[in-house]
């Protein structure tokens, strides 16, 4: 088994092609698996570009069990990392079965073709969502999980249950879950990044948009918060930095150094920004005025979370790197990439 190639399902989307670029340039082999349902292949060609690999892609659904079991055949990889999944929290709730049915059954083939075909390493892509609203800030890893209010939320924190439950069972597997806090920006040849369908959800794609002219104007969801600006309070982790804590990830597990078979990992910078801070940032870089306006608060968004990255920090000898400056810098140089501006 090749020990250092690495599955990369769901790697033509956002983090997926970031952490693809990331990985070759740390010299592992990559495959990329991606049914296209949130992506295109400009993606996996930006990856292709930037690290002069022509990397491998594989049109699958991992929910199609037999289709996903020839990649298995296919490629000799000893490593996994998941990012097939929906993420849309507003959709699952709508929803959702079609979380459900795609987070869950996409996860657990993932699994059960580790097993049958003898791959060791798995990374999860779970979410600070899992903390909802914390009783104590920063989180750690060992602050309590609250019940999800969302199905997209809770498919994170089963797939987190029955990874660590597989690991216990299945001596052959080793995992590691990683929570990510709010990953922003882009890579900094502006040639991938994240690319939303349809009206942004998250708020950096919101402000590149109307930066571009394509939103006419940001609604910041609530002022009357009891933060110091009113506004609520996020970690926003720079994309390439989150992409190299999954390097960290896969060779711990590579080189055997993890602790513990299963393990979690908070990934994001330690440090809280708030809506108002964060678009200031983005106009004093970019050197542009942002269209905005205050408007009423936003159902289900909790008030505050960053991260205590201490783990990451010792255990993965990972932290992040990337100043908020040059992230929302990259941020607006791929908006107008994307849109020829
Ligand atoms: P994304 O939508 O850009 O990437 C996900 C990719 O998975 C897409 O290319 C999509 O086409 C693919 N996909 C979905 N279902 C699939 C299936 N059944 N078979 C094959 N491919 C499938 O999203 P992203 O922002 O890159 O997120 C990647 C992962 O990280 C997701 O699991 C997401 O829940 C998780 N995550 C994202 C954030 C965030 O804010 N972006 C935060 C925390 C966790
Ligand atoms: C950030 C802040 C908004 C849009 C979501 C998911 C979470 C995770 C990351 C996957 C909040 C404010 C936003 C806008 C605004 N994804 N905002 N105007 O809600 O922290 O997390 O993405 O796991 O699960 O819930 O990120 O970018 O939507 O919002 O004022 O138009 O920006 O109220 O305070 P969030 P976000």
């Amino acid at each position: 088994m090749k020990k250092n190639c690495v599955l990369v399902s769901g790697g033509a989307g956002y983090i997926g092609s970031h952490t693809a670029v990331e990985l070759i340039t740390a010299g592992f082999d990559v495959v990329i698996a991606d049914n296209l349902s949130n992506s295109d292949m400009s993606g996996v060609e930006g990856v292709r570009r930037i690290t002069g690999v022509d990397v491998p892609f594989v049109n699958v659904d991992c929910c199609d069990r037999e289709a996903f079991a020839e990649v298995f055949r296919r490629y000799d990889f000893d490593s996994v990392i998941h990012f097939a999944a929906y993420k849309a929290v507003g959709e699952s709730v709508a929803d959702p079965m079609k979380y459900y049915r795609n987070n869950l059954t996409s996860f657990m083939n993932v699994i059960d073709l580790m097993r049958e075909y003898g791959r060791s390493n798995i990374v999860f892509s779970s979410s600070a969502t899992v903390y909802g609203e914390a009783d104590e800030l920063p989180v750690t890893e060992q602050t309590p999980r609250k019940p999800a209010t969302s199905a997209y939320g809770n498919t994170k924190q089963m797939c987190e249950d029955i990874l660590r439950d597989s690991v216990a069972a299945y001596s052959s597997l080793k995992g590691i879950a990683l929570r990510y806090f709010n990953p922003v920006g882009a890579h900094p040849s502006a040639l991938i990044g994240e690319l939303p369908r349809g009206v942004p959800q998250n708020l950096v794609p919101y402000i590149t948009q109307t930066a571009a002219g394509i939103r006419e104007c940001l609604s910041i969801f609530g002022d009357d918060y009891p933060t110091e600006d009113g506004s609520c309070l996020r970690d926003y982790i720079d994309i390439v930095d989150l992409a190299k804590a999954h390097v960290a990830a896969i060779s711990r597990m590579v080189e055997q150094k993890n602790k513990e078979r299963y393990e979690v990992f908070n990934v994001g910078t330690g440090r809280a920004v708030s809506v108002f801070e964060l678009v200031r940032t983005f106009e004093r870089v970019n050197d542009l005025k942002l269209n905005y306006k205050v408007a009423p608060r936003r159902a289900g968004d909790v008030v505050a979370v960053w991260a205590d990255t201490t783990l990451a920090n010792e255990e993965l000898g990972w932290q992040a790197e990337r100043p908020l400056d040059e992230t929302m810098r990259s941020a607006w140089a791929w908006e107008k990439y994307v849109r020829k501006l």
